[in-house]
């Protein structure tokens, strides 16, 4: 194997063009692909720039066109060479006007021959590219997305800093706050039988440094959540993390609109106008379905519970009796579908609790055809039908439940129906702040009010007087930020009342000791002199699959984890030797066998 001693780079592979004809340049990288035509050898020359073609004549030089026959994909060379300018030109490439002639090869590194194609971005097995994931990482698509990450994580620090904010580190092994997840855990060595908790996020810390008095701060950090993975979902994942004192909503969300503008000016050179939309939390579930709808387009619910609740159709009746609703979408020019297309609506629908979906169809002369239309006159179908502002071909969609399953399937109907219609315009940027959340929300397992957001956000004043009557009717002061219908960020004003702090750690199930247990360090420092303060944090992964346009997240993470938590390239997790595990003071159970 050869070395570079001697011989500097002179630049990287895509950097020369056709204004760089007749220069001397030394250049370094993988061979992409090489071609022996008898004699000419044409070899693409790849960096984390590109790709530009280098020459070996035959002719030429015949000892170096002999040794340049031995190299293969995946080799590093370098070569020392003239840039000339290329007689077929390839204008698919960015050096393609161009070609090095060379005078000197270096053979810096031989490659096995590589297990995935890096020359192209075929559909190669997945668990096999993150197996091999620093080969996958030199494909250029992947290269573009952590050449993203890192630009966007760039924006955040010049922002913020420029802002006023302080980048803080906080802990990463820290104690375990419940805040939804499941923690990851480490034992402690020194304490045995205590075990620390990889944070879920750095909420309570941040809390503490505006008791202290850095007024503004943020961080680039990693949270740990050991829930289950989806397609935006991983166990490991960023935070753009930040905190404010003396603030009140308005001040958070405008500071945190300018961030985004100045995001998306500087990454995808996209003028966004602010304000954002904002929209309350009943509203966005009310005309969407979802607390983090697609306004890209229209398709809203209408609720036709008023029209209906008499009727004689009893999955209608029952519904409204029960406390839930009657609502649906037009699916407009949709009434081609067929008997197959909507049982595989329904069979969609299902994944949602939903048992079913009532049709109708619009006709000529405002005929109405459907599933339900025995149990209506046809006053009852045209009023029904206007509701919705049926015209003819429209399909029209309807969902009788509990309200909770009739947002959440009208929701995922909606977007599935836009997809297949190819409504939505991939190329807007469509921002929306969703605000006044519940405080909390109520599960039927447990029979429990949990907190929606976390237990330190701050009820919206003007419903205080609900908070031990009536706690599903409390709002509280939190915020998301949605674009295109993912959830990038959320925040919260806090509350700042160790007082208040417990009382609400109170409502939420926590007896006094156990609050204290748990929370007893906050409790503590509250009591000493907190300012006013909210914040928020974003889903880095979240914000870099959003600008570089892809629905899975394991492309903008270098070394992402599978779908069971597993990493294929190191194996991790993996067991370890009865010498860890006796210094932890740690016994594993026996393993029941599966059969
Ligand atoms: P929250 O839990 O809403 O708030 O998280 C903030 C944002 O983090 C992203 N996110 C995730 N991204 C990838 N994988 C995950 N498993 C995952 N979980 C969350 C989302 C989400 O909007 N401490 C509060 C913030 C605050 O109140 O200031 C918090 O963590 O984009």
């Amino acid at each position: 194997m050869e070395n570079i001693k001697g011989i500097k780079r002179t630049g990287y592979c895509a950097e020369y063009d056709i204004r760089d004809i007749n220069k001397k340049v030394v250049l370094m990288g993988w061979v992409n692909r090489s071609r022996n035509l008898g004699s000419i050898i044409f070899c693409d020359l790849r960096d984390r720039t590109g790709l530009v073609q280098v020459v070996f004549r035959h002719e030429k030089n015949e000892v170096l066109f002999r040794k340049a026959e031995n190299i293969k994909a995946e080799y590093v060379i370098a070569v020392v060479g003239t840039v000339s300018e290329r007689e077929d030109k390839n204008p698919n490439i960015k050096t393609g006007d161009i070609e090095i002639e060379v005078d000197e090869l270096r053979i810096l590194s031989e490659s096995a021959v590589p297990v995935i194609d890096i020359t192209e971005n075929t559909a190669t097995n997945e668990l096999l590219r993150l197996k091999y994931r620093f080969l996958d990482l030199r494909k250029p698509k992947q290269q573009q997305y952590l050449f993203m990450r890192n630009k966007i994580a760039k924006c955040a620090r010049d922002f913020y800093s420029e802002n006023g904010f302080i980048e803080v580190e906080t802990p990463v092994l820290t104690r375990s706050t419940p805040e939804g997840a499941r923690d990851y855990l480490v034992p402690s060595r020194v304490n045995q039988g205590k075990f620390y908790a990889l944070p879920q996020s750095p909420q309570l810390l941040k809390q503490l440094l505006m008791i202290s008095g850095f007024d503004r701060y943020y961080q680039i950090v990693k949270c740990f959540r050991d829930e289950d993975l989806r397609a935006n979902r991983q166990p490991e994942f960023t935070q753009i993390d930040l905190e404010m004192s003396f603030v009140d909503v308005d001040d958070v969300i405008s500071v945190n609109e300018k961030f985004i503008q100045n995001l998306f000016k500087e990454t995808l050179n996209v003028e966004l106008k602010i304000p954002f939309l904002r929209m309350t939390y009943e509203e966005a579930m009310n005309r969407f379905g979802s607390d983090k709808p697609d306004v890209r387009f229209g398709m809203e619910l209408t609720d036709i519970s008023d029209i209906v609740k008499q009727s004689d159709f009893k999955v209608f009746t029952d519904a409204c009796s029960n406390n839930g609703s009657v609502k649906g979408i037009n699916a407009k020019g949709c009434a081609n579908f067929s008997r197959k297309d909507i049982d595989k609506l329904v069979e969609f629908v299902k994944d949602y609790k939903a048992k079913g979906i009532a049709w109708l169809k619009v006709g000529k002369d405002k005929e109405i055809t459907g599933s339900i239309t025995k149990f209506f006159t046809v006053e009852q179908l045209e009023t029904i039908a206007d509701a919705f502002n049926g015209e003819e071909n429209d399909l029209i969609l309807i969902i009788a439940d509990k309200n909770q399953t009739v947002y959440d399937s009208l929701g995922a109907l909606r977007i599935e129906i836009a997809k297949r219609l190819n409504l939505i315009d991939n190329n807007r940027y469509e921002f929306l702040w969703v605000t006044e959340f519940p405080q909390f929300e109520f599960n039927e397992e447990d029979n429990r009010y949990y907190a929606k957001h976390h237990p330190f956000t701050a009820p919206m004043d003007e419903d205080l007087e609900f908070l031990h009557t009536d706690p599903a009717k409390v709002r509280a002061k939190a915020y998301d930020i949605v674009l295109n219908g993912e959830e990038i960020g959320g925040g919260s004003i806090r509350i700042h009342d160790s007082d208040f702090q417990e009382e609400m750690l109170g409502v939420l199930g926590f007896t006094k000791d156990k609050a204290e247990e748990s929370f007893g360090f906050l409790l503590n420092a509250l009591r000493f002199g907190t300012p006013p303060h909210g914040g928020m944090a974003y889903g880095l992964d979240r914000l870099v699959m959003s600008i570089t346009k892809t629905d899975n997240i394991r492309d903008v993470i270098a070394f992402p984890k599978i779908q069971s938590g597993a990493c294929p390239l190191t194996d991790a997790p993996n067991v370890v030797d009865n010498k860890q595990l006796d210094e932890l003071g740690i016994c594993l159970k026996e393993k029941k066998n599966e059969d």
